[in-house]
């Protein structure tokens, strides 16, 4: 076929099909058009295509960019007409455009689940205390998860039935992984990275294997404070615990420290509060131990610091009066939709 006209039967055919799907006025219209120009078998676009086979081979540079112009500009025109036919179906004479008795279509807008909320309430709490926020990994080595938070090898934390060690795939020897049994880690992490002062808070889930019942969970979220400076004591510690706990549950809210132990600080503290008529117990804290500084590098006649864990469930619980920990995690939205 003469290039000329190739060219005069794609002007045609597009001119034909800028018509034909700019008037459809419904979706059926719209089908026929769409067969007569795009069908797949014998469609005007593919006939046209079988014409490019017999342009002379000169010419068909040409006639091939000429034709991918009108294929494009065909199927840009259906889909045009698609969305206007779709947007608008036809409507009888005289019938109204909507009917504004119907009920209207409320939008749920999702929302964030209530531990990441308190979460985020946690570290703004914080964050107005000069606390920045610091993360690490929740697949940690016996290293950070223990050695350097002065727990030993013998310690019945670090037993085979109290964590979750990992088995990787092809790794036999080397170190043991596991998740995270504790924040306490992220200590350890942001102290081998930064020089004293430090004033930070992590938030993130640790895991043990403890049976799920209503105030235990093999996974968990834990809020994690550091201060180290030179000349902390564990008034700053009761402080900053104060001042946290009143803003998160409020002014009448009491708190009181009972000796502990964790390897990690000395000494070591329980941290308890009260609201309303009974003590809660919200954490463990205490001055860090001698031993985790030096692990780090740290001079310990130089500086001193406190560290606390506290249990974000059981702050988030507290605030709302849940009774249930599994409640937050069985994923019923119409529990989750009341926070
Ligand atoms: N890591 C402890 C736990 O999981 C909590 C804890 C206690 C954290 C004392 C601390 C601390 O930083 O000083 O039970």
């Amino acid at each position: 076929m003469p290039l000329q006209d190739f060219i005069s039967t794609l002007d045609s055919l597009q001119s034909g099909a800028t018509k034909a799907f700019g008037s459809a006025q419904d979706a059926d219209a719209l089908e026929a058009a769409r067969i007569e120009f795009l069908g797949a078998k014998s469609g005007r676009v593919k006939e046209a295509q079988k014409g490019l086979g017999t342009v002379a081979k000169e010419d068909k540079p040409a006639a091939g960019k000429r034709f991918n112009e009108v294929k494009v500009a065909v199927e840009a025109a259906f889909e045009a007409a698609q969305a206007r036919v779709s947007a608008s179906p036809a409507k009888k004479p005289g019938e109204p455009l909507f009917d504004p008795t119907l009920p209207g279509k409320k939008f749920r807008i999702g929302k964030l689940h209530p531990v990441s909320q308190t979460i985020e309430e946690l570290k703004e709490i914080m964050g107005r205390l000069g606390f920045t926020v610091a993360d690490g990994p929740e697949i940690e080595d016996e290293y950070h998860n223990f050695e350097a938070l002065n727990i030993p090898l013998e310690h019945p934390a670090r037993s085979a039935s109290d964590n979750f060690y990992l088995a990787v795939a092809g790794k036999t020897t080397g170190e043991p992984l596991l998740l995270r049994s504790q924040t306490s880690t992220v200590q350890i992490r942001v102290m081998e990275k930064t020089k004293p002062p430090v004033r930070i808070i992590s938030l993130g889930r640790v895991y043990r294997p403890d049976e799920a019942d209503m105030t235990h969970y093999p996974m968990f979220h834990q809020m994690e404070g550091l201060m180290i400076d030179r000349h902390v004591t564990m008034a700053h510690l009761k402080s900053v615990l104060r001042m946290f706990a009143t803003s998160y549950l409020g002014q009448d809210v009491h708190i009181r420290f009972r000796p502990s132990f964790f390897p990690f600080t000395e000494p070591s503290v329980e941290a308890d509060m009260r609201w309303g008529d009974r003590w809660m117990e919200f954490g463990g804290a205490g001055m860090v131990d001698p031993n985790v500084l030096a692990a780090v590098g740290y001079d310990p006649e130089e500086f001193s610091g406190f560290a606390f864990g506290l249990g974000v469930e059981r702050l988030c619980m507290r605030r709302h009066d849940l009774k249930d920990i599994r409640d937050l995690y069985t994923n019923d939205v119409r529990f989750l939709q009341q926070f």
